[in-house]
């Protein structure tokens, strides 16, 4: 089964315009695992721009689901995530003001630096996991540096699905089928959407988990909350 991991950024993001607490990110988080998401992912920032420390805390105890937190591994990121112990951290290289990610790691140059993060996770317990482009060195060297799983940064299957979408999956296939056998797991996020999730799981059924904000949240705008899982998870069957 591929589990649907909501990322509540653009929540915080709406509450953070008026400065009270419309909508409530812990509430509209509980809301999204009665609706049958099986996580909840957040990525705090240094800036706080969207998801607040706060957040981060005021949520541990109260999700029911798998609870992941994405971010740079900045001294302030890897205290947070050991004292908060989500059941998975992803990693991205991503600095302190860039809009979004928008790449994966060089694991290659970043080995001494990854090895002693993961290092520091998996003795705290703590699932981890690396955003990663396809190239296959990439792969390779995350599962060196001790990953747990990858997670495959899809926007370049998303912006390609609309011309040619066997040829925007393929990469993705491969990658896939390296990361199994060199015994990750496989998590993928960014820009997947209703549009394109059910073609990318058809061609990778053995994804562990979709980690997906942006479009969901826009499609609740249209579809309500509730209907709007049901029909990402339907894309996962
Ligand atoms: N995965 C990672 C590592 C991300 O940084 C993001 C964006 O915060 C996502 C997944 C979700 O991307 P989107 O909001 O486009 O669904």
């Amino acid at each position: 089964m591929t589990k649907l991991s909501v990322n509540i950024n653009k929540v915080a993001t709406l509450r953070n315009a008026r400065g009270g607490n419309v909508p409530d990110v812990v509430k509209v988080a509980l809301d999204c695992e009665r609706f049958g998401a099986d996580g909840i992912t957040v990525h705090p920032r240094p800036d706080e721009r969207h998801i607040r420390k706060k957040d981060v805390y005021d949520l541990r105890p109260l999700l029911s689901t798998e609870y992941n937190i994405e971010g740079y591994p900045s001294d302030d990121f890897i205290d947070l995530i050991l004292k908060v112990k989500p059941h998975q951290v992803t990693l991205v290289p991503d600095s302190p003001t860039q809009l979004t990610s928008n790449s994966g790691w060089d694991t290659k140059s970043n080995l001494g630096f990854l090895t002693e993060v993961l290092d520091k996770f998996k003795h705290a317990g703590i699932r981890t996991s690396v955003f990663v482009s396809t190239d296959a060195v990439m792969v390779e060297y995350a599962a060196k540096a001790g990953a747990d799983r990858v997670e495959l940064y899809t926007e370049p299957y998303a912006s390609a699905y609309g011309n040619d979408k066997v040829a925007a999956v393929a990469p993705f296939v491969e990658a896939a089928k390296l990361a199994r056998s060199l015994g990750l797991g496989l998590n993928a996020g960014h820009d997947l959407s209703l549009e394109n999730l059910a073609f990318f799981h058809k061609n990778i059924p053995w994804l562990d988990e979709v980690s997906i904000g942006h479009a969901l949240i826009c499609d609740a705008l249209y579809l309500g909350l509730e209907k709007t899982i049901k029909e990402y998870k339907n894309c996962l069957i």
